[in-house]
């Protein structure tokens, strides 16, 4: 991280949080006494503003529109999801975009790192072309509380499980030569902590 990207991140934490300074006193003074969960909606509303209307400090960010160029194709949503909430993977946004992605790149071969429930695999399998592979990687199911890849796995016939394979390992030790070269799409959502992000990107 340069100086520049530094500097960067504390304009941006200064711009983002000096108006919030006032409401952080009232919520966590006497406004406690009438609305007790108020500090928890503050704070949701603070991380929500920080996600989703101002560009990431450090990388930047891109509309999609500026990456791909307007297109008008019609997603397929399966499953529950939020219009607004913070580090979810059920939001809209997100969910929308990874959508557009496939119908709009139309991958072959994709990667997916952190398969979770499978609802963003499941999402990546119904809207890409139907010849799509997607390879999907999580942890050993013994070593997470949730059943991996649940939301395509279940019995009543979803037609593009089979278009998924799901993979086991750690994803800054797996041995990924075999796709090298191979894929047309990665999706990085394993650990998110620092060293994985970057290993893993
Ligand atoms: C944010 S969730 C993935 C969410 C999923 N892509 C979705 O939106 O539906 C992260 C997943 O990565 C897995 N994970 C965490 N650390 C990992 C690692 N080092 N290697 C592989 N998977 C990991 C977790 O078990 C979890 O299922």
């Amino acid at each position: 991280m340069n100086f520049e990207s530094v500097l960067n991140a504390g304009s941006y934490l200064f711009k983002t949080y000096i108006t919030a300074i006032p409401r952080i006193f009232y919520r966590s003074s006497i406004s406690l006494m009438i609305d007790p969960k108020g500090p928890q909606r503050f704070l949701q509303q603070v991380l929500n503003a920080q996600d989703l209307e101002s560009d990431d400090p450090v990388l930047g960010s891109f509309d999609i529109d500026d990456l791909l160029g307007r297109g008008e194709v019609d997603v397929e949503f399966i499953g529950p999801y939020h219009s607004r909430r913070s580090s979810d993977t059920r939001l809209l946004q997100e969910l929308a975009c990874l959508a557009y992605l496939m119908r709009v790149l139309q991958p072959h071969l994709v990667f997916e790192m952190g398969t979770f429930v499978g609802r963003t695999t499941r999402l990546m399998a119904v809207n890409s072309p139907h010849d799509c592979r997607i390879l999907t990687l999580d942890l050993a199911q013994d070593q997470v509380e949730h059943q991996i890849g649940e939301a395509f796995q279940r019995d009543e016939g979803i037609p593009e499980k089979d278009k998924i394979k799901q993979l086991y390992g750690d994803s800054r030790t797996f041995d990924f030569s075999p796709y090298y070269g191979l894929c047309d799409f990665v999706w990085v959502d394993a650990c998110h902590d620092y060293k994985y992000v970057v290993s893993d990107t």
